[in-house]
């Protein structure tokens, strides 16, 4: 089968590299793709956002699956369109995509199915969110309504933060004007994957990222500065937990809409005193847990994703490597904020040579022959090994093989799974 491949980043590299050794996949296909994944895969030259044209696309080359990896296309009705056009697509539609592109459409759906996540307010209005911010005070969580790129997240530990988030919500700063305020839950962060028909539910593996830019878990959010598979604080218990109490639910309320949801769920949970709680829903993976994701994988990816196309996930299972994998992001200078660009990478050879190794490019472009920093999150250093402390050291050890002065990546991912394994 030929398949069409959406997107451009570490997290797709990773997804091609899972395809393209797929017994079932023929010509492997990826719009835009960037050099890495031009070296494993054919880059398509179809502009994604023509749906049109993605359609053309898909009858000229006889593409039996298209699969969609970031969120944006498929908010935009990506996968709507190649259905009507009779196109097998994995991917959930628009309508089921708002469970990520909009807070207010999945707390209400929280709230109606009794789903565990923090106590909210969902405001259109400056005096009401002003109102409901006095009457519940500080620590609270501020969230943009709509796709903010990770950036729309405001956690408030004082009132004049809490306001000045408000005002930039307000002011029109990310599109619309709403948004959620909400309970500030404590507790440690877990993704939670899970591929759905539409009516059945297969979990995959857990994952935890570091969102912060700095060392310690300090600084900025970013959209992810490295992640580690399996998440040791995620038990089977919990998982059970999350996947009866808060995933299945979820499938369920998108079904009775008539709108079932068809692709990947990506859960992100706070593990509270009280259980796990759902903090947001994402309709695709996460970047960069689906590089870890993907390391650890020992069944075939293509088939796991038609038996959702398919509706036949109940007769699946999905099986992992006991390894451990991390995955160190390496970003350019500046990130994330205003970065230098069309710096050069040298010494990806040797790094990727390593054991245990994979190098999935995320922002990199080629220029004359050589590969150059072309955003902010640029390679993602991936490594297995037996234990996190070994994988770890196998990813910084090609790290430190890559020549790129103008890069930096943080030095302790994983430092909690290092933590929990020293201490058992
Ligand atoms: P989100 O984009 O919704 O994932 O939020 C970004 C980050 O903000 C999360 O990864 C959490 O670290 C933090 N966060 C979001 N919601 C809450 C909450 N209710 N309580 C505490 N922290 C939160
Ligand atoms: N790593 C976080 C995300 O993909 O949203």
């Amino acid at each position: 089968m030929n398949i069409l491949l959406i997107g451009s980043g570490g997290r797709e590299h990773a997804l091609a590299w899972a395809i393209g050794n797929s017994p079932l996949c023929d010509k492997l296909f990826v719009a835009p793709g960037n050099p890495g994944i031009g070296q494993i895969a054919r880059l398509a030259d179809v502009k994604v956002t023509d749906h049109a044209a993605v359609i053309a696309f898909c009858k000229a080359e006889a593409i039996g699956l298209v699969v969609v990896g970031p969120e944006a296309p498929l908010v935009a009705g990506l996968a709507d369109d190649l259905q009507a056009a009779g196109i097998k697509v994995f991917g959930p539609s628009k309508f089921a995509a708002q469970l990520e592109g909009s807070k207010g459409f999945t707390k209400d759906i929280c709230a109606k199915y009794g789903i565990p996540t923090a106590a909210y307010g969902r405001f259109t209005d400056k005096p009401s969110a002003l109102a409901y911010l006095d009457a519940h005070g500080v620590p609270i969580v501020i969230k943009a309504d709509g796709l903010a790129a990770g950036k729309g997240v405001t956690v408030a530990m004082d009132i004049t933060e809490a306001r000045a988030a408000l005002d930039d919500i307000f002011s029109g700063r990310f599109g619309g004007a709403e948004c959620v305020i909400e309970e500030f839950l404590e507790g440690e962060e877990a993704s939670f994957f899970v591929l759905t028909d539409g009516r059945n539910a297969l979990p995959l593996a857990t994952a935890q990222d570091h969102k912060r830019v700095g060392d310690g878990d300090t600084g900025p959010n970013t959209g992810g500065m490295g992640a580690y598979s399996p998440a040791p604080c995620m038990t089977q218990a919990l998982c059970d937990e999350a996947l009866e109490k808060i995933v299945k639910p979820t499938i369920r309320a998108l079904s009775d809409m008539g709108h079932p949801y068809v692709g990947v769920l990506y859960a992100g949970l706070i593990l509270t005193k009280d259980g796990p709680k759902l903090i947001e829903y994402n309709c695709r993976f996460g970047d960069p847990e689906c590089q870890v994701l993907m390391m650890r994988l020992k069944d075939d990816l293509v088939t796991l994703l038609l038996a959702c196309c398919d509706g036949t996930l109940d007769k699946m299972s999905a099986r992992w490597f006991d390894d451990v994998a991390l995955t160190v992001v390496m970003c350019a200078r500046g990130y994330p904020g205003d970065v230098l660009k069309g710096t050069e990478i040298r010494g990806l050879e040797g790094a990727a040579a390593m054991e245990g190794v994979e190098i999935f490019h995320a922002g990199t472009a080629e220029k004359n022959g050589m590969i150059v920093a072309s955003g902010g999150r640029v390679l993602n250093v991936t490594a297995r090994g037996a234990t996190e402390r070994e994988a770890q050291a196998r990813a910084y050890a090609a790290v430190d093989r890559i020549d790129w002065p103008e890069g930096f990546c943080r030095r302790d991912i994983g430092w909690r799974a290092i933590e929990k394994e020293t201490s058992k």
